[in-house]
């Protein structure tokens, strides 16, 4: 059965370690991700942007075939299937399709519009006993078509939002979706400092964990993240097999052209990315 995020992530917090958040394409990507944290029982996010929303057929798709997979597979660990950077309409039907987490990202609203909303959004989340993940200051680089700049959060703005009664804050520390450019400064430790103190126990989001050194990462987690978003780093590994089997002539040989044979390599590829990332984030044995 699906979990809310928010036992998962106070339980992160308080033992310093941070749960993975890994987002989803389709069957396989979610199949090696449940199966990875159940091996290494791991507690999980699996993250559904709008667009792979879209492209899954909806929620209510990507719901029955997570819902299946915990079945089918005995999977035991904790499991949150959660909305990554959603709308407020996105919110509402994620809501209605059975999700067990829902992210609204009001980031790009003025400070006073993301407090109404995301008001409005506790109170129906509590309701159902969901989590809910709130956001301030923009995530840099392209995510859906969404470009942002990679800004830092202010530390003041942080505290009102999380004083709304949300279970966990994404906050703007320098960090950005996808591949880090050669200039990149790194994290700003000083704003992830001040937002923490102002913060307290409140289990703080590190969005565009690709490429983020593992120094930094652990240093983002002395410092109050427990939640860690990958997805870029997965798309690249499966990409990368399944060019390697394909540039190697394995689809021309005997029944090489088998999907489920074509499709292996990349799905190998995101499991041992996958147990990398809990390894580091240290939540292998923590379900
Ligand atoms: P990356 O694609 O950089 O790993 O970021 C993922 C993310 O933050 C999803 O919200």
């Amino acid at each position: 059965m699906l979990v809310s995020a928010k036992e998962m992530l106070d339980k992160a917090k308080a033992g310093h370690y941070a749960v993975g958040q890994f987002n989803i394409n389709n069957l396989e990507w979610t199949k090696a991700i449940l199966l990875t944290a159940q091996e290494n029982n791991s507690p999980v996010i699996l993250g559904v942007s709008e667009g792979a929303g879209k492209y899954m057929c909806g929620y209510k798709t990507v719901v029955g075939m997570v819902n299946g997979m915990l079945e089918e597979l005995n999977i035991t660990v904790p499991v949150a299937l959660h909305l990554d950077h959603g709308s407020y309409e996105g919110c509402l039907k994620c809501i209605e399709a059975g999700f067990s987490s829902i992210m609204f990202d009001g980031s790009h609203y003025p400070i006073e519009e993301n407090i109404a909303k995301t008001k409005e959004l506790v109170a129906i989340v509590k309701e159902k006993g969901m989590s809910l993940e709130a956001e301030v200051g923009a995530i840099g680089g392209e995510e859906d078509g969404v470009i942002g700049a990679g800004e830092c959060a202010d530390p003041n703005e942080c505290k009102m939002i999380a004083d709304l009664g949300i279970d966990f804050l994404a906050a703007g520390i320098g960090n950005i979706h996808g591949k880090y450019p050669e200039n990149w400064q790194g994290l700003s430790f000083d704003t992830l400092d001040a937002i923490q103190k102002l913060t307290g126990d409140m289990p703080l989001v590190l969005h565009g964990g690709t490429g983020i050194p593992a120094d930094m990462i652990k240093k983002a987690i002395d410092l109050g993240v427990s939640k860690i978003n990958v997805n870029t780093e997965c798309q690249l590994a499966f990409a990368a097999a399944t060019r390697e089997y394909i540039e190697a002539g394995k689809d021309l040989q005997g029944k090489g052209f088998d999907p489920r044979k074509v499709l292996a390599p990349g799905f190998d590829a995101i499991k041992a990315t996958v147990k990398d990332k809990m390894e580091l984030f240290g939540s292998v044995n923590k379900a």
